[in-house]
């Protein structure tokens, strides 16, 4: 037989072979069919091959086989191309698909309560001033008119800083205020967030670090009833519309007189665990400028009167979360924080 006819169509089929391109996977299955399907063209070629005399085979044989080789190697390197395309084209025209999912950090509560007391007295014309936490005697104690013998500065109280008497963490925001009237004239309207320092022991009650917001308003003719009506404000806004208001008189070096301002609890007098059966639940002190404080930072008290409050931003933010160990805010236990969200 001559083996001619089937070396030409070898070759034929090896250029069809070599033209074809497409990364088209369905084309490429349709091309695998048509050289490697069971009634292919490589199967018919070995079929006829069987017919060729002996001493032909070998080289048609080995013809056959690159053949085959060649389409196989061609078929693999097709699809691959084919699919990497595939996969390109998804990445970047898919706008159907959903997006990477992003966890969003939350505010701590402490920050979230902070921001919103800023709020509330920015819209009465408060602006916030801030000062540093190691303080001296003066701004923290002497300025505010505390005796020389008064507890506040004594050791159980107060961290000194190296052994000296005179320099101190702070132990409120108040010496912000100090230094505010020390620096600027009246009329003052100003809130100092910030943090405070007390040796106390720790406990599901207090801790020897925690947050306050003090407030200082000082003008001419500022009265009494002008601390009330800022503090039932504050109320109102942060606890709710239905909060009432009560105070009580109390002491402090800086006021005079003082109070102590209570809220009225959500249990609405009915008692619960949180007002100890009482009703009310206190949150902040507050009290009329000493005169003493006034002209120890060079403001005439002839002139002017203020009013001041403090609140702890613990105690707020427990009230309002309903936060029963204030261990939590300084543990930061991701499960605990993780279920703040604000907007402030
Ligand atoms: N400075 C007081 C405290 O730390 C709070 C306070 C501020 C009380 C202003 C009265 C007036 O407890």
């Amino acid at each position: 037989m001559d083996t001619s006819g089937i070396i030409k169509k070898i070759e034929e089929y090896k250029k069809e072979a070599e033209e074809f391109k497409s990364v088209n996977i369905e084309e490429i299955e349709q091309f695998r069919i048509r050289f490697l399907g069971k009634k292919g063209v490589l199967n018919s070629l070995f079929n006829e091959f069987k017919n060729i005399p002996p001493e032909e085979k070998k080289k048609t044989g080995q013809l056959i086989n690159e053949l085959k080789q060649y389409v196989s190697d061609k078929i693999e390197t097709l699809k691959r191309e084919g699919e990497q395309k595939l996969s390109g084209q998804k990445k970047a025209r898919d706008l159907s698909l959903p997006s990477e999912h992003i966890i969003l950090g939350s505010r701590h509560p402490i920050s979230i309560v902070k921001n919103e007391i800023i709020d509330i007295f920015s819209r009465l014309g408060f602006y916030v001033s801030e000062g540093p936490e190691i303080e001296d005697d003066w701004h923290v104690f002497s300025a505010l008119n505390f005796p020389e013998e008064h507890p506040a500065r004594d050791m159980q109280d107060t961290f000194f800083i190296e052994q000296n008497p005179d320099i101190l963490l702070r132990t409120h925001t108040s010496s912000v205020q100090v230094r505010v009237m020390e620096s600027e004239k009246p009329p003052l309207r100003t809130i100092s967030p910030g943090r405070v320092f007390r040796s106390e022991a720790i406990s599901a009650r207090s801790h020897c670090i925690f947050h306050q917001v003090e407030g200082l308003y000082i003008d001419k003719n500022v009265s009494f009833s002008d601390l009330k009506q800022t503090l039932d404000y504050f109320a109102k806004e942060m606890f709710g519309e239905k909060t009432e208001i009560r105070l009580r008189p109390s002491f402090f070096p800086f006021t005079e007189p003082s109070g102590e301002l209570d809220i009225s609890c959500n249990c609405e007098g009915k008692g619960c665990n949180l007002c100890k059966y009482t009703g009310w639940l206190e949150i902040l002190g507050c009290g009329m400028v000493d005169p003493n404080v006034l002209s120890a930072c060079g403001i005439d008290n002839n002139k002017y009167s203020g009013f001041a409050f403090g609140m702890g931003i613990e105690r707020i933010a427990l009230l309002k979360y309903n936060i029963k160990d204030i261990r939590l805010y300084f543990e930061n236990d991701v499960r605990f924080l993780r279920q703040f969200t604000s907007a402030l």
